[in-house]
């Protein structure tokens, strides 16, 4: 593992190593947006330059796309691939059934769209995101411009017949304007602090004019592999019911660095 590393990039680049790992030549691949999920297409660009792996990978984010490029992974639309062997992502929380909340980095529309449309999804995690129940993470809600303050009022009001613990929300920014989405979007952040009934609320966020997605993800992961600094990874499997665990070794020379050349 490279030694420079901070306990929590070791913890993440752990999982990122782990999942690359499930991945066979000729497959198309999800590839999901965040820190955790960067460095997974790191590892995976290292597997296309070392081993001469066929793969076509559909990111879920433009910034995912210029990562994989400058690590030598084909991209293709999920238009062009139209189903996928697997995606492996991030996720700001999960919790004992495998949901989860993402959208902390923005993209949680393509990401919800390129996990449903994967024969399976992996998340790639350190300790920190495991909750026994989802909302302490805000819940990013995404709409369109178009009548965004009604989207938003409509959804306080929503919340009230909500079993959450908080109803306050925040329009995202990106300095003093709006945080816009790759689908030209906003994001309204909900601070439920805890989530009741997770699979309600993902169904009647979505009835809402103007709610695009939200970053509830329900019945749609099937693994998760949670890192650790020392280079131990959990693997827990909904489907199997199974956990294991497991230790990853790299080589000291692992040269995943070859976008930041
Ligand atoms: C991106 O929109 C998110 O869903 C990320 O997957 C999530 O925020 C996890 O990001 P990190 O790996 O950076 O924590």
């Amino acid at each position: 593992m490279p030694a420079d590393l901070s306990p929590i990039d070791k913890a993440k680049f752990a999982a990122a190593h782990r999942a690359v790992a499930l991945i066979e030549d000729g497959m198309r691949v999800g590839l999901g947006t965040g820190s955790t999920a960067a460095w997974m297409v790191r590892c995976l660009g290292e597997r296309v330059r070392e081993e001469g792996l066929k793969l076509q990978g559909v990111p879920t984010s433009t910034r995912t796309a210029d990562l994989a490029r400058q690590v030598g992974i084909e991209v293709v639309s999920l238009d062009e691939a139209k189903w996928l062997d697997i995606t492996i992502d991030g996720a700001d929380e999960f919790d004992p059934e495998l949901n989860l909340i993402k959208g902390g980095g923005g993209a949680l529309l393509q990401e919800k769209i390129v996990a449903t449309a994967s024969d399976q999804m992996v998340v790639i995690t350190d300790a920190s995101k495991e909750v026994n129940h989802l909302g302490g993470f805000p819940l990013p809600v995404e709409v369109i411009p178009f009548g965004w303050q009604t989207s938003r009022a409509l959804i306080e009001e929503l919340l009230e017949s909500m079993d959450v613990l908080g109803r306050q929300t925040t329009l995202r920014l990106n300095g003093s304007q709006p945080y816009v989405t790759d689908e030209g979007n906003y994001i309204v952040d909900l601070h439920l602090n805890r989530i009741g009934n997770a699979r309600q609320l993902a169904l009647v966020l979505n009835q809402i004019p103007g709610v695009v997605e939200n970053g509830l993800f329900i019945d749609i992961c099937d693994k998760v592999i949670i890192g650790g600094a020392d280079g131990k990874v959990q693997v827990r499997d909904i489907n199997e019911g199974s956990v294991s665990e497991e230790q990853v070794t790299f080589a000291e020379d692992d040269n995943i660095f070859a976008d930041l050349d």
